[in-house]
C-alpha cells in the first residue's frame, strides 16, 4: 500500500518495511502580520481618576493619549510626559473626534457635579457623545467610570445619577461585547488641587477595610448605600485599563465588590 501526505511517500509490503524516502518541499515564505497596536484615549486624564489610568497605563508600556477641555496635565511627573495630549469639549461636536484616531479603546473619567442639568449634560450627554463617536470610529473596547446608586442621594443628585444611567444605557447599546462599566462608591488616592496634594486616603482606606465585610449591611433600604466601601483609586484605574485591554474581560456593569475583587487579581 502506497500513502502520499504533503510531500512524504510511505509504502509497506508484506514484510511491513518503510520506504524512509522522504521529500522535503521548499519552505513557503508566510508573511506573519504584525502584531495589533493598542492605543488608549483616556477622557479625562487630567482628573483625579483620570491621571491615575493614565499613569498606570504609561507603567504598562501602551500608547496612551488623554482628552479634557485643558488639554494638558497639571501634574508635572515624568509619566505625563508620555502622555500625548487633546485639547477638546466633549460638548462640542467637531472640537474632539481627531484625538479618536488609530485608537482600540477608550476609558472615560468625565464626570462631574453642579446643577442637576449641567450634571446631567457632563455625566450623561457628554458621555453619550463620546461613546457614539467612538463607535462609529470602530473602537473596540469602551469602559465608563459610573458610580454606585447611593439611595436619597440619588434624588438629592437627581441630574447625575439620571446622566450616568443614560451614559450607561447607551454604552451597553453601542458594544455589548466590549463595554464595561465601573460603578465605584468613594474612590480614594491622591488627589492634587494647584500644587496640594490631598491624601484622601487616610479616610478611605480603613473604612475600606471595615465596610469590605458589611456587604449585607449595603442592601437595607434607604440607609443601606452609605455601607458601600470606598475603593482606592489605583484599583479602579487597575480594572479600568484590564476592561479597556483584555478581550476577554467580561462586558457590562462592575459594581464595587467586583472592583475589589479583579483589583486583586493579576493581570
Ligand atoms: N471621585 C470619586 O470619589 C468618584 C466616585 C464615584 C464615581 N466617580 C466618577 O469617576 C469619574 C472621574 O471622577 P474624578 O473625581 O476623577 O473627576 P475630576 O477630577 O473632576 O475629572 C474630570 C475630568 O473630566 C474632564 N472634563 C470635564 N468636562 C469635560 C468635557 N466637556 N470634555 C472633555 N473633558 C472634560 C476634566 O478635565 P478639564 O477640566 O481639563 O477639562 C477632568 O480631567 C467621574 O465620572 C465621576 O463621576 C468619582
Amino acid at each position: 500500500m502506497a500513502v502520499s501526505n504533503n510531500g512524504r511517500s510511505l509504502s509497506t509490503d508484506s514484510s511491513n518495511k518503510v520506504d524512509e524516502t522522504v521529500k522535503v518541499e521548499e519552505a513557503e515564505t508566510v508573511n506573519v502580520p504584525p502584531p495589533p497596536t493598542e492605543k488608549l484615549l483616556v477622557l479625562g486624564g487630567n482628573g483625579f481618576v483620570g491621571s491615575h489610568v493614565c499613569k498606570e497605563a504609561v507603567d504598562r508600556g501602551l500608547t496612551v493619549a488623554s482628552l479634557s477641555r485643558s488639554g494638558r496635565s497639571s501634574i508635572q511627573d515624568s509619566w505625563a510626559n508620555h502622555v500625548i495630549w487633546h485639547q477638546g469639549n466633549l460638548l462640542s461636536p467637531g472640537s474632539w473626534e481627531d484625538a479618536l484616531i488609530g485608537v482600540t479603546s477608550v476609558i472615560s473619567c468625565v464626570g462631574g457635579f453642579g446643577s442637576n442639568s449641567y450634571m446631567y449634560k457632563i455625566n450623561g450627554t457628554s458621555n453619550i457623545n463620546a461613546i457614539r463617536a467612538a463607535s462609529e470610529k470602530g473602537v473596540k473596547r469602551f469602559v465608563y467610570i459610573s458610580a454606585a446608586d447611593f439611595g436619597v442621594a440619588n434624588y438629592l443628585l437627581q441630574g447625575y445619577y439620571e446622566g450616568k444611567r443614560a451614559a450607561e444605557a447607551e454604552l451597553l447599546i453601542k458594544f455589548p461585547y466590549g463595554g464595561v462599566i465601573l460603578r465605584p462608591g468613594f474612590i480614594y488616592g491622591t488627589r492634587r488641587v494647584g500644587s496640594m496634594k490631598l491624601p484622601l486616603g487616610v479616610i478611605g482606606s480603613p473604612l475600606e477595610m471595615i465596610l469590605q465585610h458589611a456587604k449585607p449591611l449595603s442592601q437595607v433600604p434607604l440607609v443601606g448605600p452609605l455601607f458601600i466601601p470606598p475603593v482606592s483609586v489605583t484599583s479602579v484605574a487597575k480594572v479600568a485599563l484590564r476592561g479597556a485591554t483584555d478581550p476577554v474581560f467580561p462586558p457590562g456593569i462592575i459594581d464595587v465588590y467586583g472592583i475589589q475583587r479583579y483589583s486583586q487579581k493579576k493581570f
